[in-house]
This record gives structure tokens, C-alpha cells and sequence, in this order.
């Protein structure tokens, strides 16, 4: 049984290309980074104090978050300059007939 299934989230196409895309999509916001090395899904809002990365500097693989500078390797997720000291969420992405989709938990069935 798997224990992910893979979600479409957004076109390719509708992406801000070479930059950061947010996505709202089930009551969550994801942001969708254009990279050099392919394509990477994080929660949108910042895990220090809440600000939307969406907004933020993007260059290579470094989200820089608008409100107090800290940054976030957008592959993995790990922090790279603080106030930002905890990892962000990242989800595993794929492209699949022009589709960015992600992997999200499978829900638990109710037995
Ligand atoms: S809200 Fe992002 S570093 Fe503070």
C-alpha cells in the first residue's frame, strides 16, 4: 500500500518562469520554485513568523523570506541564514503531461 499519492497542483505553463509561484490548493499554499535544477514545492508561509515566501528573493536554489531575511535551500528545505533556523517543509514534486504535481500523505482509511 503506498503511503503517498502523487497530487496535480499547478501547469507548468500558468509557472512564473525562473521564479517562485504561489498555489493555493486544499486550504494550503504552496510555493512552486522554477529552479536551474528542476522543479520544488514547499508550504508557502514562512515556519519563523508567517510571512509568504511567495514574496521573497529567489536565486538558485535559495528562497530569501521578505520579512526578516532568512533562508531556506529550496531543495531540501534546510535553512541557510537565520532568524530561520528549522527546516521548511518541502513535498517531493514531479512533472507528469505538464502538470507540477506533489506527493502528499495518504489519508487513513477508517476501519
Ligand atoms: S518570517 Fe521569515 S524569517 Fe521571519
Amino acid at each position: 500500500m503506498a503511503d503517498e499519492t502523487w497530487s496535480d497542483l499547478v501547469a507548468v505553463a500558468d509557472l512564473h518562469a525562473n521564479w517562485v509561484t504561489r498555489v493555493d490548493l486544499g486550504g494550503r499554499a504552496f510555493a512552486v520554485y522554477d529552479a536551474p535544477s528542476g522543479i520544488y514545492v514547499s508550504l508557502a508561509l514562512c515556519n519563523h513568523g508567517g510571512a509568504d515566501l511567495c514574496d521573497g528573493y529567489f536565486e538558485g536554489h535559495l528562497i530569501e523570506c521578505p520579512l526578516h531575511q532568512g533562508a531556506f535551500d529550496v531543495r531540501d528545505g534546510r535553512p541557510l541564514d537565520t532568524p530561520a533556523t528549522r527546516p521548511m517543509k518541502t513535498f517531493p514534486a514531479r512533472v507528469e503531461n505538464g502538470m507540477v504535481q506533489i506527493a502528499l500523505p495518504a489519508r487513513r482509511q477508517r476501519q
